[in-house]
């Protein structure tokens, strides 16, 4: 009996000393952000914030996919996010100003967007963590994107930790069944993408 409950006691402890230390790993920004590895297609898998409205608003999406490209400036970066609802697809369009680890949303000023990526095992996944300000929004938000529709179940496992570190909700993991919206060719919104971003912005 005093051999189990000791053994109880010993997981006990190594849960608790290993936690913070798990967390510390998760926590840490990146200290630089690859240019390289952050280009092209990436699809959300899933993401978490701690933001009701914002987190029904991320529910609601079918699918979503942001495209990062060089915009033939050495350190700054077009970002165009595709929202699918239905067989609607809605197209954002943003410059990202990246200075040092972290980056910002060039937005004017309707927002604010601070962002840094996280640590992750995946090889093909980024996690971002943003901070964003506006007038009815003030939020944490972590986001696993990857060049693959759906990751393994022990990489979502280490999101979610993530999550836990942060001390954000039970993410929202996207259907990896449903479609992503096409990329538009030399991306300009259109007057009814527009329409649709003016409604849906924050
Ligand atoms: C982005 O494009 C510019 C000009 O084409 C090039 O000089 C620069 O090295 C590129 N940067 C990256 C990170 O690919
Ligand atoms: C990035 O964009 C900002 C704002 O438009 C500009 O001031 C800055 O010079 C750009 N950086 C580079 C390296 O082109
Ligand atoms: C973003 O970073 C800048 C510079 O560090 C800071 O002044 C600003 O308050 C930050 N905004 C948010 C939303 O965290």
């Amino acid at each position: 009996m005093f051999a189990i409950f000791a053994t109880f006691l010993l997981c006990l402890m190594s849960v608790s000393r290993s936690a913070p230390l798990v967390c510390e790993k998760l926590v840490q920004p990146l200290n630089q952000l690859d240019p390289h590895h952050l280009e092209g297609r990436w699809a959300l898998v899933a993401g978490s914030l701690n933001n009701l409205p914002s987190m029904e608003a991320l529910r609601l999406r079918d699918s979503i996919t942001m495209y990062i490209s060089n915009s033939s400036e050495t350190s700054n970066f077009s970002y165009t996010q595709i929202n699918r609802f239905g067989d609607q697809c809605q197209y954002l369009h943003y410059k990202i100003l990246v200075k040092g680890s972290t980056f910002t949303f060039d937005v004017g000023n309707r927002f604010e967007l601070n962002g840094t990526l996280l640590y992750t095992s995946c090889p093909d996944c980024v996690v971002m963590r943003w901070i964003v300000k506006s007038n009815k929004r003030q939020s944490e938000d972590l986001y696993l994107l990857s060049r693959r529709r759906e990751v393994e179940e022990k990489e979502l496992d280490e999101f979610k930790a993530q999550l836990n570190c942060h001390q954000l909700p039970t993410p929202v993991v996207k259907d990896h069944t449903k479609e992503l919206c096409p990329q538009l060719p030399e991306s300009r919104p259109t007057a009814a993408t527009v329409q649709i971003e003016e409604k849906t912005e924050e």
